[in-house]
């Protein structure tokens, strides 16, 4: 039986749907991350699964309790990783867990050792009296895992558990995920806009877009549906030379997006020579090839004609360009 089933889940912000008639099912045991781009719904769907938001329509179980029908029951399974539950900064880390404990209900007899086994998985335990203040953005986030675990919850639901940590405290992060379901068997729920994170720590992943799911498989299962190689020229006139190379029987799909060309053919390394010389025939100077096997950013350029990293970038810009515009308002 899954552990976590939804079935046409879907949440609305009055006339705009953020979620969109999701259903999936998680495993025991499973690590199951939710990719997509800022705005995709990935914390909205989240939040109903953890019981923060009420779905408009649909339902979903988690650990064999209703989200609707029976929060608590639900609350009482789960640990919840979000990021805007902050920790305590003036507190120590093991007064930080030891709130949380309580908050929990563990048994005051009990609450030393679980703290110091959950400091001790994260490896904080010889920091367990510094204050949080003192602590780095890496040690912030491996503390609050193991304030998520503080109640041996069946189900650990993470939002971007690896959001602005460089790439060394990421991977440190992965570890301890793997360790947990590894050592303790508790199932993972994470989001993320990471594609190495999926495709790296996750047994299986949905990718979401607009609220809704366009995929759902292994991360090998995800590449490999695409077949062939990828190769990716970034050129004066994508467009120009895509209907340029229309017809050639050795290419599968190509999509022009934001001043390149992504092509999935057959044996890409043999194909190059021709590929170049039918932009310099058409006049396009492309400035830079690069073949690769599919990745996951292939998938989601696949069914949606944008990349994940070009819609983040996107993103980031839009919120520079009103930030500045606040800034000259003000
Ligand atoms: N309380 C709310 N009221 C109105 N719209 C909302 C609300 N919460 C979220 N939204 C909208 O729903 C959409 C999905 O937001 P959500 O936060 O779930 O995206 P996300 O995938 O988590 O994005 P990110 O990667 O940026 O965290 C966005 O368009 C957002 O603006
Ligand atoms: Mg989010």
């Amino acid at each position: 039986m899954p552990i976590i089933s939804a079935s046409n889940i879907t949440k609305k912000f009055n006339s705009f749907t953020a979620v969109n008639s999701v259903s999936l099912q998680v495993e025991k045991g499973e690590i199951f991350g939710l990719l997509g781009p800022n705005g995709a719904g990935k914390t909205t769907f989240i939040s109903m699964l953890v019981t923060m938001k009420r779905p408009s329509s649909g339902r979903a179980e988690v650990n064999g309790f209703d989200v609707s029908s029976d929060p608590r029951g639900v609350r009482k399974s789960i640990g919840i990783v979000f990021q805007d539950q902050a920790l305590d900064e003036e507190l120590t880390a093991y007064e930080n867990l030891d709130l949380h404990a309580a908050l929990y209900s563990v048994p005051r007899n009990e609450r030393e050792i679980r703290i110091m086994e959950v400091l001790k998985m994260v490896e904080l335990d010889s920091r367990r009296d510094d204050q949080v203040k003192t602590f780095s953005g890496g040690m912030r986030r491996r503390l609050e895992i193991a304030r998520g675990l503080i109640h041996y919850p069946k189900v650990l639901f993470l939002d971007e558990p690896t959001l602005g940590l460089d790439p060394q405290t990421r991977k440190h992060i992965w570890e301890y995920i793997n360790k947990l379901r590894r050592e303790h068997n508790v199932t993972v729920f994470l989001t993320t806009h990471y594609m190495e994170e999926a495709d790296t720590l996750c047994d299986r992943i949905a990718i979401i877009d607009h609220g809704k799911i366009i995929m759902m498989d292994t991360p090998s299962g995800l590449k490999d549906s695409l077949g062939g190689d990828t190769l990716l020229l970034e050129c004066s006139s994508p467009r120009k030379l895509c209907s340029t190379l229309k017809g050639q029987e050795c290419i599968i799909d190509s999509k022009p997006h934001n001043g390149k060309l992504t092509l999935r053919l057959d044996n890409g390394e043999k194909k190059i020579p021709m590929i170049m010389q039918k932009a310099r025939d058409a006049g396009v100077a492309v400035s830079s090839v690069s073949l690769h096997k599919p990745t996951l950013d292939d998938v989601f350029l696949h069914y949606t004609g944008r990349t994940i990293r070009e819609e983040n970038i996107s993103s980031a810009e839009s919120f520079r360009m009103h930030a500045r515009a606040r800034r000259r308002m003000r």
